[in-house]
């Protein structure tokens, strides 16, 4: 077949000779000026803001592998305390001042409603309708809702569950001294169950001494079960999937290309976004249903989790609210993100203390004597008692809370996004800048913390000249102002019951085969490299 063009039509569509050279430079230098603009439009708007040199593409990701955890503290002495850091062509405004945290987080909160959104989350819509990261109007309606389920009368009524759970878990310690316990993979699942419960009102079963696990895992195939597996696989195995997650890369260095590439990839087999893309339907779906069929229960009224509660408080709301903030997907993901937002990070802060305090036998001692002057062991502390009737333990307990929580801070970084311009800390940042909060740099900050890199909870003792000195926003491990963690009672109240249950009963050392210094992964939230290993030892 002739596909040339006739002579005179091909004049029509190709530019005569004169005109072809000017046309392509003209198109070449309009592309180079496009990729130009579109990689370095983002640091326009903040390049007042001090920060290192940056390597194109990559911006300071290879900062991240030379001082690795560190990176946010040897910059905030080089830079000051408020500074850029490139996260490929994202620029993040890093916030290491605790004044200007507060000027953030609490002052000027109408400039910096929202959170930004990461490049893994935006390629999940699942993770998108939760409260972390829904924005604006929607925010502040789900938040308000969710908050008047989360009074002090249901957190108490959540003690006698949350002790079975422990009681359950720690069946699992029984003694053979002599060898490991890998005390994080414990708290996960005892974490796991306890939100679990108080989530969704199931009992996913994870804590159960191992043999009854097994019977109840046999013939079981029923969506709960179903879907704590998926879950499970996804928050391990998948993890490692995110980090190689193609399109997931390419939102870090490209995020134009990140979603048609998302797009093809979840159609190719064998790649990591259709294997994330399959997950995330699954659990999905898995979801939907749980949700569906808890919605048309009949005796749903009498249930106390987290699930019905919401299903309740939507009945109040109006119609137009109820069908949009309150809609089948958006309850499963509020439901699923308690699941997402309470295990990983009470586990971690759970086992991190009992890390500590294996390692410091003064503090263990102390905290002991607390814990048995309380009276005998199978008193159950009710939340009144936890918060006032035990001055000393409670401030002491806490104090060993808060100072694990210090030493390996969970949430090391804490995001914004600028919804107007605002002047922070002598810089005018325009709309859409992301302005991340780094209580990590501030909790090992020697001004507020001397000696940061010791393990000494009496640096929060109420009455001690640390505690009194300290800026009022310089610990801030749950966030700050109007967006800050609707958890934080929750894990507290888990994590102070769990430790008076484990050292009424036994004591723990580290054992010989855990690293040292202790490895740690860092991730959206901190994990433990290797687990934590401990040798347990029942008390008598
Ligand atoms: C030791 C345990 C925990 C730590 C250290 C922790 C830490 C945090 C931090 C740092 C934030 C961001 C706050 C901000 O941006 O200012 C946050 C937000 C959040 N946390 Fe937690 N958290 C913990 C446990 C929990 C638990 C148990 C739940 C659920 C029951 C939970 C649910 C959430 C939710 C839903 C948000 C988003 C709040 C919003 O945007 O309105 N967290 N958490």
């Amino acid at each position: 077949m002739d596909t040339e063009l006739p002579t005179a039509a091909a004049e029509a569509v190709l530019p005569s000779s004169s005109l072809f050279l000017p046309v392509v430079v003209s198109t070449a230098v309009a592309m180079l000026l496009g990729t130009v603009a579109y990689l370095y439009g983002p640091y326009w708007g903040v390049r007042k803001v001090p920060g290192p040199p940056t390597v194109p593409l990559l911006g300071h990701i290879p900062l991240m592998a030379k001082y690795g955890p560190d990176v946010f503290s040897v910059l905030a002495k080089r830079y000051g305390p408020i500074f850029r850091f490139h996260l490929g062509r994202q620029p993040l405004v890093i916030i290491a001042d605790p004044e200007l945290c507060r000027e953030v987080g609490i002052k000027k909160f109408k400039h910096f409603p929202n959170r930004s959104i990461p490049s893994p989350i935006a390629s999940s819509p699942l993770h998108q309708k939760g409260l972390f990261f829904t924005r604006d109007t929607r925010w502040s309606i789900m938040r308000n809702t969710i908050l008047s389920v989360y009074q002090p009368s249901y957190l108490a009524s959540l003690i006698p569950t949350m002790q079975s759970y422990i009681e359950a878990a720690t069946q699992n310690l029984l003694p053979t001294s002599e060898d490991d316990v890998v005390f994080s993979n414990l708290s996960l699942q005892l974490a796991t169950d306890v939100i679990g419960q108080a989530a969704f009102g199931v009992d996913f079963g994870l804590s159960k001494p191992q043999q009854q696990q097994q019977d109840k895992t046999i013939g079981n195939d029923d969506d709960v079960t179903n879907f704590i597996n998926q879950h499970i696989y996804s928050t391990t195995q998948l993890k490692m999937d995110l980090s190689g997650s193609v399109s997931i890369i390419l939102g870090l260095l490209l995020p134009v290309l990140q979603e048609p590439v998302r797009q093809l990839l979840k159609r190719i087999p064998g790649t990591m976004d259709r294997r994330v893309e399959n997950v995330n339907v699954d659990i999905s779906s898995r979801l939907d249903k749980i949700v569906a069929k808890r919605t048309n229960e009949e005796n749903r009224g009498s249930s106390k989790d987290f699930l019905s509660l919401i299903l309740k408080a939507k009945e109040t709301q109006s119609e137009e609210v109820a069908r949009t903030v309150f809609a089948p997907d958006y309850v499963s993901a509020v439901t699923y993100e308690h699941l997402l937002a309470g295990s990983a990070t009470t586990s971690f802060t759970l086992s991190s203390a009992l890390y500590l305090v294996a390692g410091h036998p003064e503090v263990e001692k102390k905290l002991v004597a607390e814990i048995d002057a309380f009276g005998p062991r199978d008193v159950l502390p009710t939340a009144n008692d936890l918060q006032h009737k035990f001055p000393y333990l409670d401030q002491a307990s806490l104090s060993v809370v808060k100072e694990s929580l210090r030493y390996y801070l969970v949430s090391p970084l804490v995001a914004r996004e600028t919804s107007s311009e605002v002047e922070i800390g002598g810089y005018r940042l325009p709309k859409g800048t992301w302005v991340w909060l780094a209580p990590g740099v501030l909790a090992k900050d020697p001004k507020n913390f001397p000696e940061p890199e010791k393990f000494r909870p009496e640096r929060f003792d109420l009455n001690g000249d640390e505690e009194k000195q300290r800026h009022p926003y310089a610990f801030i491990p749950f966030g700050i102002g109007p967006r800050a963690c609707i958890g934080q009672k929750f894990s507290i109240q888990e994590i102070k019951l769990s430790l008076i249950h484990l050292y009424r009963n036994y004591v723990f050392r580290h054992s010989p085969n855990m690293e040292k210094p202790l490895e740690l992964e860092y991730g959206i939230v901190l994990n433990f490299k290797h687990g934590v290993k401990l040798r347990v030892t029942k008390r008598t």
